[in-house]
């Protein structure tokens, strides 16, 4: 092999940047895999009125996929299209004519990746993913290959940078959801249609991919626990700076005698702590180790440049292997096989809850409330209201010792009958650690 030989498919946000780094970065790269990485072709359907960086200027460019995997002087295959189809096809396709494949797609990685691996696995061609969750930290390789040796007790992360951008907007100008979202909007850090992101299913697919990568089972994406970050309004920032708290999207991963417990879900963290300073689209992610014990990545979770850094990273890391000839290609998920994915029955762990609520007011209503939460053995810790300004839309806070998901689900449950609430209470759990 004289040069190793790139297909980009896809050239929007992570394809251009991708394409900026291979053709800027071209000496070092060569420098560290010991042959020229050479972009060979790019492709995406609207190739044609697409404007490419001049120095692409010996580079084919094509608007069918299939010309780019079916070419055979091409070695990797970068797929960058999203999606999960025609990107699985894509992929597979690309492994059955002896490409190496590197994705970003999390949403195919998350749902049907260990499947892809298995094909990449018989095909005896390497499939690499870096990209696929936090973009530009490469949590990927800290999980497979840096702390390998250690066995992860618990993470947790902030993985999706438009709704860290949006809650520290709030935070900081004391402005509401929709305010923050319609200038994301405008900034280009959300989508038209934010519900990816504001749903937190963008953040969900990613945690399924780590969680599997750090546990080994199989965990589809749909099982874990996720609430978005729609209903966290300024009242919540005031309630929580109070309590000298902020709020942040949180991915929880524990494990523990019983499964694996997962959630995505907008939580209260204490303001002193390093995950809660983390602002604006940056990413972060905490590692425990059973050995090594606390390690802490942080970086840009998107844009094109850092994701493209992360997916040029595997193209090299796939270069290599080919290079190196071997038969057992490295597993993406860092285990050689996967077990069957054990959720942590919901009274597992014991956390404190902040309980939100809006009513109109009237007498009895914090007996009321007080009465429920002790039928289910759960302490109150605070009370806490801001003068009234409104009497019929009166929102107030309690915040309760630890207690299991289970106590707390049931205990609301009961308390979303009461007739003076206005909207089911807000439920956020209170983290300070594993
Ligand atoms: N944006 C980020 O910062 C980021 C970070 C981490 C991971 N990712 C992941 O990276 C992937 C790409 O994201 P992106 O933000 O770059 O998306 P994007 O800006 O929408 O770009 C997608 C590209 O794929 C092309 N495309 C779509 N379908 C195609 C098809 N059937 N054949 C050929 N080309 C096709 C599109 O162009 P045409 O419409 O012209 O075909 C466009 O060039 C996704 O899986 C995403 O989840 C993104």
């Amino acid at each position: 092999m004289e040069s190793l030989n790139v297909g980009l498919v896809g050239m929007g946000n992570v394809g251009s940047g991708t394409l900026q780094i291979l053709l800027e970065n071209q000496e070092q790269l060569a420098q560290k895999l010991g042959i020229p990485v050479r972009v060979a072709a790019v492709c995406s359907r609207s190739i044609a009125s697409r404007e490419l960086p001049a120095a692409a200027v010996g580079v084919d460019r094509y608007s069918d996929w299939r010309d780019v995997v079916g070419r055979p002087d091409i070695h990797v295959v970068a797929e960058l299209i999203g999606g999960l189809q025609p990107a699985r096809e894509l992929i597979e396709t690309a492994l059955s004519h002896g490409k190496a494949v590197v994705t970003a797609n999390k949403e195919l990685m998350a749902r049907e990746g260990f499947s892809l691996w298995q094909a990449a696995s018989q095909a005896q061609r390497p499939l690499a993913m870096e990209a696929s969750a936090a973009g530009g930290i490469p949590i990927h390789s800290v999980l497979r290959e840096g702390i390998a040796g250690d066995r992860v007790v618990a993470m947790a992360g902030i993985l999706n940078g438009t709704c860290n951008f949006i809650l520290t907007e709030m935070e900081k100008a004391g402005r509401g959801f929709h305010d923050v979202l319609a200038e994301a909007q405008q900034l280009g850090y959300a989508e038209a249609d934010p519900s990816a992101d504001v749903d937190g299913l963008d953040a969900r697919s990613k945690l399924a991919i780590l969680a599997t990568i750090a546990y080994g089972c199989g965990v589809p994406a749909e099982d874990i626990l996720v609430e978005g970050i729609r209903r966290v309004s300024d009242v919540d920032f005031n309630y929580a700076s109070q309590l000298r708290h902020t709020i942040r999207l949180l991915c929880v991963a524990r494990m523990g005698q019983q499964g694996l417990s997962l959630s995505v879900r907008p939580t209260l963290l204490p303001k002193d702590t390093i995950l809660a300073s983390v602002s604006g689209s940056y990413n972060a992610i905490w590692v425990q180790g059973a050995y090594g014990q606390d390690t802490f990545y942080y970086g840009r979770g998107a844009g094109p440049l850092p994701t493209g850094v992360a997916v040029v990273s595997d193209i090299l890391h796939a270069g290599r292997e080919l290079l190196s000839g071997r038969e057992n290609r490295v597993s993406p998920y860092s285990f050689k096989q996967l077990t069957e994915y054990q959720p942590a029955p919901p009274e597992t762990f014991r956390q404190p809850y902040y309980l939100r609520f809006r009513v109109e007011n009237r007498f009895g209503i914090i007996a009321d409330l007080a009465a429920i939460l002790r039928d289910h053995h759960i302490g109150i810790d605070a009370v806490g209201q801001l003068p009234i300004t409104n009497w019929r839309d009166l929102p107030f806070v309690i915040t309760v010792e630890p207690a299991t998901e289970g106590e707390i689900r049931a205990a609301v449950e009961t308390m979303s009958q009461l007739d003076y609430l206005l909207e089911p209470p807000l439920v956020m759990p209170m983290f300070a650690g594993f």
